[in-house]
């Protein structure tokens, strides 16, 4: 191989490997054998949960539920922000490779704090709500047809932080899953309304979870 070709091979960040490598380390289980295929890059729930970092994972059957409303909601070839929301994002990206038509549905863009999650690529965009406008260059405003967000700590504070991202990134649709105790928040920060259908978690929590949306929805009902 000449100079040449080798210039040619596309490199890894240096922070790209590490969570290649870390999210490998993670999926040898206690027996030391690697998991099975069907957990495969996407599989929600395949990191484990850091509470440090208030990672609660949705079960299967709600991140299903919410990707499915976020596919629904954005509409043909639509852009869709998953903010501190991985098993979201996981989620679309599983049902698109499922698509049985080969075409390009929905783009899917994950922005979140846990760099374990950088596994994902140029899909993947550092994220602390600390900074809530501190977005790359690339990310334009209002350039998502829909954003799902998850903020991590029931919050003023945060919750306040995190209406601020969600605002610059979605053109008008926004789903936020967050405690009951967040509603009157939610409605004044971001004209929310609460939803009657109740998202899970893979391990129960302890406070009362919902979700809220600003447009006409059937989790709503
Ligand atoms: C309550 S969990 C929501 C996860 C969601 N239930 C799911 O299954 O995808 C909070 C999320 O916020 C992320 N997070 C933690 N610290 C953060 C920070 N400083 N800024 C933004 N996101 C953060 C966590 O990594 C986690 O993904």
């Amino acid at each position: 191989m000449s100079d040449s070709d080798e210039d040619d091979i596309p490199q890894l960040s240096a922070a790209t490997l590490a969570a290649l490598q870390e999210f490998y380390a993670e999926r040898i289980n206690e027996t030391g054998q690697e998991q099975p295929e069907q957990t495969d890059n996407y599989t929600v729930g395949a990191l484990k949960e850091d509470w440090h970092m208030s990672q609660f994972w949705y079960s299967d059957e709600t991140a299903t539920r919410l990707a499915e409303e976020a596919i629904q909601q954005a509409g043909k070839q639509g852009r869709i922000a998953c903010v501190s929301a991985p098993s979201v994002y996981q989620k679309l990206k599983q049902l698109e490779s499922q698509r049985e038509d080969g075409s390009h549905g929905v783009s899917s863009v994950l922005f979140e704090f846990d760099r374990r999650f950088a596994v994902y690529g140029e899909e993947f965009i550092f994220y602390d709500y600390n900074n809530p406008l501190c977005l790359p260059e690339h990310i334009l405003p209002q350039s998502f047809d829909f954003v799902i967000a998850d903020p991590p700590y029931l919050s003023e504070e945060c919750l306040s932080k995190v209406a601020l991202t969600v605002k610059i990134l979605t053109r008008s649709k926004m789903l936020l899953c967050t405690g009951a105790i967040m509603e009157e928040l939610a409605g004044k920060l971001m004209n929310l309304k609460i939803c009657s259908y109740l998202p899970k978690h893979s391990h129960n929590l302890a406070n009362e979870f919902r979700c809220y949306v600003n447009y006409e929805s059937s989790l709503l009902s």
